[in-house]
């Protein structure tokens, strides 16, 4: 089965044909960033203009890649929530016409479950049940896969995500909007000893997530020493984050694998590039045995071929959607398409 999956949820407008949700015969990514980092944020109302000036192109070049029409794919997908609902709408609107037109069925696409899917395209041998990491910028959950369309989630963040804290952190250190990866080189560079950081922690919540004292500590600190006339360490101050981010992500998320007892981990989102994390939880698995599963940083970030690996297992499910489909900003990933509309 091949799908035709489309991505508009943030600032990356997006389009991909997959094969059985494991093969990527084509994918298009146009990204929008150039024009955000101007304000220092993606603006929702830039995004959505631009993702309705390059959705037919993005659209046409993906065919054109795949050497097909569009008569020739068999469903089509498209991310309808979580996200900018202005940017949601694009593609959601655009699926809708392209499946009437079409006359093919249309898969309604959770983006956080696309997230989790990037890793049955670039590992073949990752099946569900697992426990997966999803740290991205809007979202850092915890959770078990139990089925490719069934989500148990055990923890999540109070407050900001882990690549929110990233990118306000990174802001307050001068670095360029989305600031995570300029972070994560400089902590490269810097000794993670310099400043000392806390490790917030919900009471009573072992595997939720909180972020914004940690935040605000690092923009305590630059405040304070710039009152004193003292210089930042940047690359200090980036490598204690880092380190305090990982010590936090890795730390629950291997407590929650002994407990619920999984021997796979996976880790997904746009934060999963991080070269710190990724090593921290390549170390921390090798020592108990478990295997782990990160994406290629090729698929860490919006794309639009998670969609079409994850659709494919909403399709075999059933989950499809009519004229009727709207995108939703907000929707937890373990309510499916059919829940969220009969309870509506
Ligand atoms: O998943 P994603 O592309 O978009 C959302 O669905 O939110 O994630 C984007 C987030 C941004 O906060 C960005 O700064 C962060 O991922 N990010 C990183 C790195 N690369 C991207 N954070 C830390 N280290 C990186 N190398
Ligand atoms: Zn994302």
């Amino acid at each position: 089965m091949r799908i035709l999956a489309i991505e508009s949820s943030c600032d990356e407008t997006a389009a991909a044909v997959v094969e059985d949700g494991k093969k990527v015969i084509s994918s298009v990514v146009s990204t929008q960033i150039e024009e955000h980092r101007l304000y220092g944020g993606v603006v929702p109302e830039i995004a959505s203009r631009r993702h309705c000036e390059n959705i037919c192109a993005v659209v046409e070049q993906t065919l054109e890649q795949a050497d097909m029409t569009i008569h020739q794919v068999d469903g089509i997908a498209v991310t309808y929530a979580p996200g900018l609902i202005g940017a949601l709408l694009v593609g959601v609107n655009y699926a809708k016409g392209l499946a009437l037109a079409a006359n093919k069925p249309l898969i309604p696409t959770h983006h956080l479950r696309s997230h989790i899917a990037a890793n049955y395209l670039a590992h073949p041998d990752l099946k569900p049940p697992f426990l997966c990491l999803v740290v991205s910028g809007g979202h850092t959950h915890l959770i078990e896969v139990k089925d490719y369309t069934d989500f148990h989630i055990i923890g999540r963040t109070r407050d900001d995500a882990a690549g929110e804290a990233y990118d306000k952190a990174a802001r307050s250190l001068g670095f360029p909007y989305p600031g995570g990866v300029f972070m994560d080189k400089a902590a490269q560079q810097g000794n993670p000893s310099t400043y000392h950081l806390p490790k917030p922690k919900v009471e009573g919540s072992p595997y939720d997530f909180s972020f914004s004292g940690l935040k605000t500590a690092v923009i305590n600190t630059i405040h304070n020493a710039n009152q004193k006339g003292e210089t930042i360490q940047k690359n200090d101050m980036a490598a204690a984050f880092q380190q305090t981010v990982c010590d936090i992500l890795a730390g629950k998320t291997m407590k929650a694998a002994k407990e619920f007892g999984y021997t796979d981990i996976v880790i997904a989102g746009g934060v999963s590039a991080n070269s710190g994390i990724r090593a921290r939880f390549e170390q921390e698995c090798r020592q108990r045995g478990y295997r782990l599963f990160i994406p290629p940083l090729s698929l860490c970030g919006d794309n639009a071929a998670m969609v079409g690996a994850q659709a494919y297992h909403e399709y075999q499910a059933g989950h499809l959607a009519g004229m009727d489909l709207n995108a939703i900003a907000s929707l937890a990933i373990d309510i499916s398409y059919g829940e969220m509309k009969s309870s509506r």
